[in-house]
């Protein structure tokens, strides 16, 4: 069963795959997205190492001159999916949207290096004048106070997460009109955003267009601008592994080790000592959104410890929940089905798994993996899981969700 299983998995990124880019499912993301794109290069690799190259290449082809590395890259149109290339009015090579997403690509082509260090060195020795530009693009437009800022919810991954729900009441959506929602004709509406959600999406959207995306204003005059653990903890690891591949390839990398010392530092303005987790801040008024999300437990995959957030683990670990909620079953706005304010996402268990695993707390990454293991066995590639039954939930036939059960290796220990 558990080979029919990996079989699955890589039959789901072969039908994702639209030639030298994936999709994250068909239908509902009918583009290429950054961070899925990155999950779905660390999949290819475990059975077709060029191909995983190629998925970052291409993602690397929509690269803005000002580093930036779009979220979603609109290779062909689809009708399929709103916001399209017309409303986003991006200015890069390619069409694309003007924000960007969790950078998770050097942490990954570096494991992808590791599977055929020649063909990697060679790969990486093109790339890594782009990743290094992207990553200081972070390092000089959105890092503020420390840690890194989120300027639209899409960007930082987790779109309707709670994190947002007090900064959000900002975004006047009195300009928006009327629009089409093409999400809800996928799945069901009680798993997505609310209307009010997409409203608020859309009015930053256009805000940041119609200042033809120039960084300096929308940093001092949109209405939203949160510091999250999503986007500084991935860039803290990031530069880690930048700076390693860096190394390999007999490069400077004292601009990168000063931004790590900078993100080690500044990721501790994201402790939030009244509920003693890493939580998301509100910069328009330095205000705690209060949530602990599966975000809150990146941590350790950049390389942070806390027996605090260890201990929020063993509690959740106890709770009978799936694990990792991307909300605190806990807390007031929890939802177990909608999106990130409840359900547990493989993708991000796996980030949450391979960080304890790096500092080697290997019995609750035991329990992290198999948890995973067993939601994908039982219920499927889902795009991600009701966080109290483990219903599969969102799209389904679902890239990241391939990706992890292939490159985490959960055959090995699916029912184990
Ligand atoms: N996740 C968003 C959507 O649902 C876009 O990044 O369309």
């Amino acid at each position: 069963m558990m080979e029919a299983l990996d079989q699955q998995a890589i039959n789901i990124l072969k039908d994702n795959d639209r030639g030298g880019y994936t999709v994250p499912t068909a239908g509902l993301y009918p583009y290429q997205w950054n961070w899925d794109s990155a999950f779905a290069a660390l999949g290819f690799a475990t059975f077709d190492l060029p191909r995983a190259w190629q998925e970052i290449e291409t993602l690397f082809t929509a690269q803005w001159d000002n580093g930036m590395v779009p979220h979603i890259v609109f290779h062909q149109p689809d009708e399929g999916y709103f916001p399209g290339p017309d409303v986003w009015q991006g200015k890069g090579p390619i069409a694309s949207s003007g924000i960007s997403q969790p950078p998770l690509v050097a942490t990954f082509a570096r494991k992808i290096y590791q599977r055929d260090p020649e063909l990697g060195e060679q790969k990486l020795r093109s790339l890594y004048p782009s990743l290094l530009k992207w990553h200081r693009w972070y390092m000089e437009s959105r890092t503020e106070s420390g840690a890194v800022a989120s300027t639209h919810p899409w960007e930082s991954g987790r779109d309707n997460a709670p994190d947002w729900d007090e900064a959000s009441q900002a975004i006047d959506t009195s300009k928006v009109g009327e629009y089409q929602r093409r999400d809800t004709s996928h799945v069901d509406a009680s798993m997505r955003p609310t209307k009010l959600d997409y409203d608020r999406y859309l009015s930053l959207l256009y805000f940041g267009r119609d200042a033809n995306w120039d960084e300096a204003e929308i940093a001092r005059n949109a209405s939203f601008r949160v510091a999250d653990p999503t986007l500084t903890f991935t860039l803290l690891r990031g530069h880690r592994d930048l700076a390693e591949i860096g190394r390999m390839l007999g490069e400077d990398v004292s601009e990168i080790e000063a931004w790590i010392a900078a993100l080690e530092k500044g990721c501790m303005t994201l402790w939030n000592q009244e509920i003693d987790a890493f939580d998301s801040v509100n910069l328009r008024n330095g205000k705690f959104a209060g949530s602990l999300s599966n975000a809150s437990f990146l941590c350790w995959y950049a390389g942070i410890e806390s027996p605090d957030m260890i201990a929020h683990l063993e509690r959740l670990l106890a709770s009978g929940h799936n694990i990792v909620p991307s909300y605190d079953p806990a807390g007031d706005d929890y939802d177990a089905m909608r999106y990130w304010r409840g359900p547990v996402w493989a993708m991000m268990n796996a980030l949450v798994g391979w960080g304890l695993e790096d500092q080697g707390h290997v019995v609750l990454a035991r329990a992290v993996r198999q948890q995973t293991a067993g939601l994908i066995a039982n219920f499927g590639f889902a795009e991600y899981f009701n966080a109290d039954n483990g219903q599969p939930a969102g799209g389904g036939h679902f890239t990241w969700t391939a990706s992890v059960w292939l490159s985490w290796s959960l055959s090995d220990i699916a029912g184990g």
